[in-house]
């Protein structure tokens, strides 16, 4: 429908048709699942974690092959940093490409914010802190995605939750804003406009879709949890990562260092669907996860659910 969100910087910059975004997640965020994001109109995320140029090359052109919607890319500054000869050729690849929409996660974006600019790619910041939203918009990003606490994956250690995380960076920075943390539904996706997002990501929401890559038992343990159903375990130096709670995740929070299978969360927990022995990623709104349902069919549903949120909001008014 045109005329939806007028002034929404979000949508100018990605060309999505939904100010939804699905998280770039290491191994999950590839072309299956990012290509039927971006048909159902909200823009799907490639993650580029592997830091391999092969595997960029080929997510990337299967992605291409199967819509010519938008989508985006992630650049790990971290994880890329390992590998400088790589970090290039992925960084060659996407301006090569003539990539619209780049987000940097986990590092300091000013080592490819000016090169990526230059190519004319829009490029948003993923920030967990106040702090890192004020470094971010210092060092020229067009956006910023705002992880609060109850997000899944690698967090802050200071444990800001989305309600206050959101409004303090409004407060303070005028970049549009992408909320992350907490955010299944058209409910999440009001109340984090109302706190000044102008679109928002989902992670754990997208891990048990129909077209996320990983084992059953992993999307079943997300729909099986609580709202007591994960917990945060330290990710020296600093951070500190949001897992489902499992005996290994137990253990692992009450200082035990689990060896083995745990390490190699992609192998025995993504492909050999061992949830026990593992510590997978996810949020606090796998409590708001109630079944695996398609991609598309979660974003109608969060669409139709926002604009009902709304109306109902604005019925306030008497
Ligand atoms: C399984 C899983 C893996 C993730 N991996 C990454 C990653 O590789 N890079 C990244 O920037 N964020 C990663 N994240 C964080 C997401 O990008 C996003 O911030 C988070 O999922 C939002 O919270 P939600 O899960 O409540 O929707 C991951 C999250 C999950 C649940």
């Amino acid at each position: 429908m045109p005329g939806l969100f007028p002034g929404n910087r979000f949508l100018a910059h990605s060309g999505a048709k939904f100010p939804i975004i699905q998280a770039p997640m290491t191994w999950i965020a590839r072309a299956q699942l990012a290509s039927a994001v971006s048909k159902a109109g909200a823009l799907g995320m490639m993650e580029t974690s592997s830091v391999d140029i092969a595997v960029t090359r080929r997510e990337f052109a299967a992605i291409k092959a199967a819509t010519s919607a938008p989508f985006g890319i992630n650049l790990p500054i971290m994880f890329l940093r390992q590998n400088e000869d790589m970090e290039k050729q992925i960084l060659d690849f996407l301006v090569e490409q003539k990539v619209r929409f780049v987000t940097t996660s986990a590092g300091n974006p000013r080592r490819h914010v000016e090169r990526l600019k230059g190519a004319g790619i829009v490029v948003y910041h993923a920030v967990p802190s106040l702090e890192g939203a004020l470094k971010a918009e210092d060092a020229g990003v067009d956006g910023l995605i705002v992880e609060g606490a109850e997000s899944g994956g690698i967090r802050n250690a200071e444990e800001v939750n989305s309600f206050v995380l959101l409004q303090a960076v409004r407060e303070r920075v005028r970049l549009p804003i992408v909320a992350a943390g907490g955010i299944v539904d058209g409910r999440g996706m009001a109340a984090a406009m109302a706190l000044g997002a102008e679109a928002v990501a989902m992670g754990t929401r997208f891990v048990s879709s129909a077209e996320s890559p990983v084992h059953p038992n992993y999307k079943a343990a997300i729909i099986a949890a609580g709202v007591d159903g994960t917990v945060m375990l330290p990710r020296p130096p600093r951070a500190k990562m949001r897992v489902l709670r499992t005996k290994a995740s137990e253990a692992m929070a009450g200082g035990v260092e689990v060896q083995g299978r745990v390490s190699s969360v992609i192998d025995a927990l993504y492909i050999g669907g061992d949830v026990d022995n593992t510590a997978g990623s996810a949020g606090q709104s796998a409590a708001l996860i109630h079944e695996v349902k398609p991609a598309q069919a979660i974003i109608e549903d969060t669409m139709a659910g926002f604009w009902k949120e709304i109306d109902r909001l604005a019925a306030l008014r008497g």
